[in-house]
């Protein structure tokens, strides 16, 4: 067959080191997938099943209601106006982020590459294969950000779109999104801002693309981390009037809705930042508590990071600390590899887990607490 044969998932590359964190007393602690464990807000799960929204086909672009509480959200949280007509429903980013580049490709035909961080969320390069287009990842400073003049103008020339990612999944690194911004606007490249984490930036305020105005840039947005609704499946996209209203109608025709009761949920879930503190509080406790335990069992220093819930720990080699943290600990974490080659000599730490089963990993490792069983 030479067809395209999809690469194994990066997470069930994980599946063969099952056994050996299940044969633990207490079983896996699961620190691999950046998958909410906390509850949502009840509110927001009595919005889901009272909106009365079943029986008819939900609007692709997302309902007024929904569209306009994504509208106040961005005005509270960035002081940023953006036009209802501007916004539009994704069914969780991931769908987004995995075939925008069909829909840009088909837009602009001459050119046929997309542009994305060479240490990052692995649908960046996916959605580029997925559309036969050419994945080319964009170098990293050693601070995190990405190498923006390091891109070839040749590149640049093909180029459907840039991905940025800020606070950044695996590093947590924040980048430069005016400088981003700037560097599409000046070579007429689409720039795609994924905000995923912005309301976990843990240095200075968080921030959007939008700020530096809407020209060119769509900021890329997602219930799931903010309200712990990732099995819910509701996001938006915001910005540049033409590619937000082409993006809008490609996507009715394919079908993309996100169900009613979501989007009611989802207004819930925007129209409140209680939560979000609540949320935000066990974060960072959960990161502090999880790179103490792991800098004492390693004994070396695990860095915090900027933005995001991951710790993302410099080793000497990926798979061999996850396999060690998986015998020793008990506990799944991920090779940096699954986010690019240039990852390969760090670990991603998703501490999504409740504080006591991080005590339990703590306790597998004998460091911390004295074990009391
Ligand atoms: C950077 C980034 N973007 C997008 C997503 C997708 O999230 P969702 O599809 O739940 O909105 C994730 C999930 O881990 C992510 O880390």
């Amino acid at each position: 067959m030479s067809g395209f044969v999809p690469p194994p998932y990066p997470y069930d590359r994980l599946n063969r080191l099952l056994p050996i964190t299940e044969a633990h007393a207490g079983g896996t602690v699961d620190l691999s997938i950046g998958t909410p464990f906390d509850p949502p807000p009840t509110r927001v799960i009595e919005a889901l099943a009272t909106s009365g929204t079943e029986r008819s086909y939900p609007p692709s672009i997302g309902t007024v209601a929904f569209r306009e509480a994504a509208q106040r959200w961005i005005r509270r949280r960035f002081d940023v106006d953006v036009p209802v007509a501007q916004i539009g429903a994704t069914i969780g980013s991931k769908e987004f982020v995995a075939t925008l580049p069909q829909w840009m490709h088909l837009r602009t035909p001459e050119r046929d590459t997309v542009l994305y961080p060479a240490i990052s969320y692995p649908s960046y390069e996916m959605g580029a294969i997925l559309a036969g287009c050419r994945p080319v990842a964009v170098g990293m400073l050693p601070d995190g950000r990405m190498d923006l003049e390091s891109i070839d103008a040749a590149d640049a020339e093909r180029a459907v779109l840039l991905w940025v990612n800020s606070p950044g999944n695996p590093t947590g690194a924040l980048d430069d999104l005016d400088a981003a911004a700037r560097w599409g606007r000046a070579r007429g490249v689409p720039v795609f801002s994924d905000e995923c984490y912005v309301e976990f930036t843990w240095s200075g305020r968080g921030r959007t693309v939008l700020e530096s105005g809407m020209d060119g840039v769509v900021a890329v947005h997602s219930l799931s981390k903010r309200s712990n609704l990732a099995g819910v499946r509701v996001g938006f996209y915001a910005g540049d009037a033409d590619i937000v209203s082409y993006l809008q109608e490609i996507r009715k025709h394919v079908g993309m809705m996100v169900p009613g009761p979501a989007q009611a949920a989802a207004i819930a879930a925007l129209d409140d930042d209680e939560h979000v503190e609540v949320q935000r509080a066990r974060y960072r406790s959960r990161l502090e508590l999880l790179a103490g335990v792991l800098s004492q069992w390693s004994g070396e220093p695990v860095p915090l990071p900027q933005g995001a819930f991951y710790l993302w720990i410099p080793v000497s080699d990926g798979w061999e600390y996850t396999e060690r943290l998986a015998r020793d600990g008990g506990a799944l974490v991920s090779p940096g590899e699954f986010y690019g080659p240039a990852g390969s000599s760090h670990v991603r730490v998703a501490v999504v887990q409740p504080d006591e089963r991080v005590q339990l990993v703590a306790d597998r490792l004998a460091v911390g607490r004295r074990r009391t069983t």
